[in-house]
């Protein structure tokens, strides 16, 4: 399985790089706001720190600009993914920039039919958002499930990139589906990390070995 991580700060991407743990970032136009820094900006230096896919959004409604704004993300570095909406002119644009070798994430999908759309138009990653669907009351890895059984039933080169990833048992349940990807937000790694058996475990043994007035 493939670790993203769902931030645009600089300082949390190197030292998450630095555990070996990240396969690529997704950004979306709040965290660029969040991080108060010009986007390009942050993109190249994220691609420069991650070999693997960096995803950079759109923010054009309409295709042409879309396409026009996908092509400028997609010149900042080789490990551009643009990110899309999945609607009718994200769709189009996917398909236009899929054609020519870049790689789409289509972000914003809440049903599976929704993310079968999106596969045919030439998607690399799919991303449906668990986390708001939970807001809303429906079970988000519904849709995940289904969208593994369909990708995999025809063959599709597009990879389920659980988003919206709000807990450690989030990571879980896509991990166990079987999803390609999911991408964390910064705390949630952290919270994954963090077992209060191992802190006190640790303890112990520094203790102990303190004793020993033994040096290595
Ligand atoms: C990732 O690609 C999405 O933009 C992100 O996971 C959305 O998460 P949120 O619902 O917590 O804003």
């Amino acid at each position: 399985m493939k670790f993203f991580v769902d931030t645009a700060d600089v300082a949390e991407i190197k030292d998450l790089a630095a555990s070996g743990l990240l396969d690529g970032v997704t950004t979306n136009p709040s965290l660029i706001m969040k991080a108060g820094r010009p986007m390009f900006d942050v993109i190249k230096e994220i691609c420069a720190i991650v070999p693997g896919p960096v995803s950079a959004e759109t923010v054009a409604t309409e295709h042409k600009k879309m396409l026009e704004e996908g092509r400028k993300l997609a010149k900042l570095a080789k490990n551009v993914a643009v990110k899309v909406p999945l609607t009718p002119d994200g769709l189009k644009t996917c398909k236009a920039l899929s054609s020519e070798g870049i790689m789409v994430n289509v972000t914003l999908c809440f049903s599976a039919a929704q993310a079968l759309l999106a596969a045919k138009a030439g998607a690399s990653f799919i991303s449906p958002f668990v986390g708001r669907l939970d807001d809303i009351g429906q079970d988000g890895f519904t849709v995940v499930e289904q969208l593994v059984r369909i990708l995999r039933n025809y063959d599709y080169p597009a990879q389920v990139l659980v988003a919206s990833v709000r807990s450690p048992m989030h990571l879980l349940r896509a991990a166990e589906i079987g999803a390609h990807v999911a991408t964390l937000p910064f705390n949630v790694i952290k919270q994954t990390l963090a077992h209060p058996l191992t802190d006190i475990g640790l303890e112990r043994f520094l203790a102990d070995w303190h004793k020993t007035k033994q040096k290595i």
